[in-house]
């Protein structure tokens, strides 16, 4: 037996151990090490039933995905699988951690499942623009039914045990800690009882009742069409699942493997793949090693109770840490936590949590106005108003009041962190933590180095957005940090495209067909003309708000709105626009095609984003397109804006960038890093 896989005999059970760790995915030497103890445990005559059964923090977490892409070795999973369910000897599989995707499929084809209670099981492949494509789509809907398989493959999410009890989903719960003593005797349990092997592939009492039943499908397409919009996977789910409920298994498999493979070549599954691993190389810094003391922080305080310091402040009040909030008037500290609790009691009358939970979150919180309440904290994030000598102001008082271990952090969206650590005596303690708004729902943390920042509170910084839920991506300093740079641009040649002649309203579909939320110009109006605006010259922008156009707040903007913030093309804002285009001299050459719009506007995010990795300011290219994906909704199923370029061709836009620099200057200047790789034939995320 190799080291992967061992076997222990247990009074006519056979133990198959497997250990591949982090999390036992089913790679060629898990598939060797499975075929060849199963094939022994077949050939020995005092082995009557086998126990398979995971070592380390998890069941198997489902096929390798670094292998996709690469030519199969074999035993295939496949192989594997017959092997299992062929078998004529009861095959229990015990599952503690999480059993997903070809891991809990593996699961389908044992004859019985057992779990602890803490154990999830689940079928995730959607969230990698995949299916599930050994047997999962055939297997599940004959266990839970196809209503039911649809919105378990679908959603993706891992079911809790018991949830998956209720479903059929496992046999039985083992108590926690005790999964493989409990395994054993269930498998004695079944040789005593002598009962046939159950076949998941054999049933079909959960499928007879839908077959024909096409509305089921049709149905559950049109309900979720807005939230399928851009990705493949969900459609071939649809598919696969309505082809278990109307044809035979061999064939219903042969039809998902035919799906699966559409996936598997789609560039957007080749996104979503790359999407998953770039999440996680975000908390590898290459100078920061990965054994750097993370400091302990068991107190935090927040400076501002407005939108951002209070949607911060639940993220620390949602995982038990007490937060102290501060902010100048007793009248903001009211207002802010009322918002908290508001916030908390819609999530309670949605279920997300009991009444108790919302009390509980609450009584972590000490309102205060005098900064001296901050004594004992072992972090201070301040959330005021971007201006540099208030943030100053408050650091540097800070820094007299806070303990000296203490971290400082700023909430600063565009500041640089250096200037506000150097009115401290600790700029080594100093950091950037830039939450997106709403701040409680975004997953994205910028976290943000100084040039003193020690490793220890990088470390500390980027630990501690993930146990807050979030993702954090590292930055240096520099304006804008990393996505609201990138994304700049991307506004900007959207505000002067317009006056060329294409209508705001051709701009946003062309944005929001290439598969953002909304387009630009949507996009200000929610936000509020009136925010972040230069006022030292005149901008469209400050014409249209001179016309009483802020944006939705009141009913017109670029759009007008109607009682039901429904936009309508606004010939007011038409006028504006065409009469600020002739005050810059621009004459408006008509309208443009999408593709042409889509390259004016992104191809220069893709451009800032070289400019932020030529300058250091992000690590790594894959960290540009988490922080976009996270931080801006930049559509997941083409990996951002970095991963996209490369699908795009890097020569593609060079050529593009230097045309629109000829005709409109240098705004549009290729950077150089951008041009080496496209000369070079290198690309930003491959290889
Ligand atoms: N294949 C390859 N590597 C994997 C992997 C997988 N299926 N799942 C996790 N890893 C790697 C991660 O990249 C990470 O590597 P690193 O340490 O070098 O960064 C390491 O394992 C640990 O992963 P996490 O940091 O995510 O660990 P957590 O403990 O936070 O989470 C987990 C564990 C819940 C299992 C999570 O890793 C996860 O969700 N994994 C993916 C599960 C999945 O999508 N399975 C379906 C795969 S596709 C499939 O099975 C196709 C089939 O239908 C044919």
């Amino acid at each position: 037996m190799s080291s992967v896989g061992t076997i222990t005999i247990e009074d006519g059970v056979g133990i198959i151990t497997i250990d591949s760790p982090p999390v036992n995915a089913l790679g060629i030497h898990v598939r060797r090490a499975l075929r060849d103890c199963f094939t022994a445990c077949a050939a020995k005559d005092e082995v009557k039933a086998v126990v398979l059964i995971c070592n380390g923090r998890t069941f198997f977490a489902g096929a390798d995905i670094s292998e996709f892409g690469k030519p199969l070795e074999e035993p295939t999973l496949f192989e594997v699988m017959d092997l299992i369910e062929n078998g004529v000897k009861p095959v229990i599989a015990a599952i503690h951690g999480t059993a997903l995707g070809g891991g809990y499929e593996l699961a389908l084809t044992c004859h019985y499942r057992i779990a602890v209670p803490s154990a999830k099981v689940g079928l995730p492949e959607v969230q990698l623009g995949l299916l599930p494509g050994a047997g999962g789509t055939q297997r599940l809907p004959r266990i839970v039914g196809a209503a039911a398989a649809l919105d378990i493959i679908v959603g993706g999410a891992p079911i809790p045990a018991r949830k998956a009890l209720e479903l059929g989903m496992i046999d039985c719960l083992a108590d926690e800690g005790k999964l493989r003593e409990d395994a054993v005797a269930f498998a004695r349990r079944i040789l005593a009882e002598g009962k046939p092997l159950q076949r998941v592939r054999d049933r079909h009492d959960k499928i007879d009742a839908d077959k024909g039943n096409v509305a089921l499908f049709t149905e559950f397409r049109a309900k979720n069409a807005r939230a399928f919009r851009g990705f493949k996977a969900p459609e071939n789910i649809i598919k696969a699942v309505q082809a278990a409920v109307e044809l035979p298994f061999d064939e219903g498999r042969k039809r998902e493997r035919e799906l699966f493979e559409e996936l598997h070549d789609s560039i957007e599954s080749a996104a979503q793949r790359y999407y998953f691993f770039a999440e996680r190389q975000t908390a590898k810094i290459p100078d920061v090693p990965a054994d750097t003391p993370i400091l302990p922080i068991t107190s935090v305080g927040i400076i501002g109770a407005g939108t951002m310091g209070g949607g911060i402040a639940m993220n620390f009040l949602n995982v038990g840490v007490p937060v102290t909030l501060i902010d100048t008037t007793q009248e903001a500290l009211d207002r802010g936590i009322r918002v908290i609790r508001k916030n908390y009691e819609i999530s309670a009358s949605k279920g997300r949590l009991t009444a108790a939970d919302v009390e509980k979150r609450m009584a972590l919180i000490t309102p205060a106005i005098d900064l001296g309440a901050l004594s004992d904290a072992d972090l201070v994030i301040e959330a005021v108003f971007e201006r540099m000598e208030i943030k100053k102001d408050i650091f540097a008082r800070l820094d007299r009041i806070v303990k000296r271990d203490a971290i400082l952090a700023s909430n600063t969206s565009y500041l640089s962190i250096d200037e506000i650590a150097s009115v401290t005596s600790r700029p080594e303690n100093v950091l950037g933590l830039h939450f997106f708004s709403p701040a409680n729902v975004m997953r994205l943390v910028e976290v943000v180095r100084g040039a003193k920042t020690r490793n220890e509170v990088i470390a500390t910084g980027m630990a501690l957005a993930k146990k807050i839920g979030k993702v954090a991506v590292l930055s240096r300093v520099g304006p804008g940090f990393i996505a609201n740079r990138v994304l700049g641009p991307r506004k900007d040649h959207a505000e002067d495209l317009i006056l060329e002649g294409p209508t705001p309203t051709e701009v946003d579909q062309a944005i929001y067909d290439y598969g953002f939320a909304m387009g630009p110009f949507q996009m200000l109006d929610l936000v509020g003309l009136d925010v972040i605006l230069d006022d030292t010259q005149r901008t469209l922008r400050g014409d249209l708000i001179a016309a009483g156009r802020r944006g939705q707040k009141s009913t017109a903007g670029f759009y007008d709105y109607d009682e039901n913030r429904k936009p309508k093309v606004s010939q007011a804002a038409l006028d504006i626009i065409a009469e600020f285009a002739r005050f810059k001299g621009v004459t408006p050459k008509g309208s443009l095609p999408a593709d042409e719009i889509v390259a004016r506007l992104l191809y220069p995010v893709v451009n800032e984003g070289a400019k932020v990795l030529e300058e250091g300011i992000a690590s790594r290219a894959s960290d540009i397109d988490v922080a976009c994906i996270l931080g801006y909704n930049w559509p997941l199923y083409t990996g951002g804006p970095m991963f996209w370029a490369d699908t795009v061709g890097l020569q593609k836009i060079v050529a593009k960038l230097e045309e629109l620099e000829r005709e409109h200057g240098e705004a549009f200047r290729p950077a150089k890093l951008l041009k080496e790789k496209a000369a070079s034939g290198g690309s930003f995320t491959r290889g």
